[in-house]
């Protein structure tokens, strides 16, 4: 059996060797020749995150205190000891931020988190910043890395107060966000208008609405990019249930369809980082494995792309 150090090695020099690969492939050689996950650069500052995130709702809507709560802290302890921090979550997750609050400031894991979170329906600039209030106290923290308007809620306002919170060292970054393929021009409107550090939009191998005009504007104007709903919301296993892994699935080492999914996301040169959401310890294991080893070449993406019809 190989070991992970060996699985790592042959992943770069597979990389170091192909040219099929995009701009990034000496960075993730570099990396899976260290045992580090893929990162990616944030245009706005040049700092850099790890490619692997994660999401919150679903998975952090829970009782506190039952299995699910123990489940989330190893799901926690997983994502963190695998080398990634980017937890995306928002007020409007029912109870999701006051899960995470305690579960982050239990294991001492804050200081190693890049939270992002929203303000979220909400109108008017007293509402949202009660919001924010609120969700720092959640979250347990004084400060958060990333705050984004939640789906373009009274984004002009909304923007301005993620802004100004910014200005006062509240906030690192602000960003602006959606879910739907049918809000992608009004977002890229006002992307191109306001020009965010971040935008969070959906993308995954059936969804490739973002490639269009938002993945091109954000890598022109220098804008990260979260991906979300990564596996159409779940609904990608179910289209795979009966479906094997291509022939050069080891290749890339990748073993499950899900860290397929996410692969398909990252290959994609303008996508900062993946949030796939679960609750569930080894399926975060499997996630994060996503972030080590070569990218897909244009003609695997075309490949699987051909597959999902
Ligand atoms: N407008 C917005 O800003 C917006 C909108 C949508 C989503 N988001 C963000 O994006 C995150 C992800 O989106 P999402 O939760 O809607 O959809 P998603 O990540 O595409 O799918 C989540 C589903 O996939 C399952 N899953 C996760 N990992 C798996 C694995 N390795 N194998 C098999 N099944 C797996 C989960 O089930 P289990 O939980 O049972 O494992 C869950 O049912 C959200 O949590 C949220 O943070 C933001």
């Amino acid at each position: 059996m190989s070991t992970r150090r060996q699985f790592l090695g042959r992943s770069a020099a597979v990389l170091a060797s192909s040219s099929l690969l995009g701009g990034s492939w000496q960075a993730l050689a570099a990396a899976a020749s260290e045992g580090t996950m893929l990162k990616r650069t944030i245009p706005s500052s040049g700092e850099t995150v790890p490619a692997i995130g994660m999401g919150t709702s679903g998975s952090f809507e829970i009782t506190p205190g039952g299995p699910e709560y123990e489940a989330l802290k190893e799901v926690l302890r997983r994502f963190f000891d695998g080398g990634a921090t980017l937890i995306d979550t928002a007020p409007t997750y029912s109870n999701a931020e006051d899960i995470l609050g305690p579960l982050l400031a239990e294991a001492k894991l804050r200081p190693k988190a890049f939270i992002a979170t929203k303000l979220s329906g909400v109108v008017g600039r007293d509402k949202g910043l009660a919001q924010f209030q609120k969700t720092l106290k959640s979250l347990r923290t004084d400060k958060v890395e990333l705050l984004q308007v939640h789906n373009l809620g009274d984004w002009k306002t909304q923007l301005a107060l993620a802004r100004e919170l910014k200005q006062q060292g509240k906030v690192k970054y602000t960003g602006i966000t959606h879910y739907l393929d049918s809000a992608h021009d009004q977002l890229a409107d006002v992307v191109q208008e306001t020009k965010p550090d971040f935008l969070q939009i959906n993308y995954s191998v059936t969804n490739r609405g973002a490639e269009q005009r938002l993945f091109p504007m954000a890598k022109d104007l220098g804008i990260a990019v979260l991906a979300n709903r990564n596996f159409n919301d779940g609904k990608l296993f179910n289209q795979v249930k009966d479906k094997q892994l291509p022939g050069w699935a080891q290749e890339v080492g990748v073993t499950s369809w899900a860290q397929m999914f996410l692969k398909f996301c990252l290959s994609h040169e303008a996508v900062t980082a993946v949030i796939p959401a679960t609750g569930k310890p080894d399926r975060q294991s499997d996630n994060l494995r996503a972030g080590y080893g070569p990218l897909l070449s244009a003609a695997q993406k075309k490949e699987l792309i051909g597959l999902f019809g």
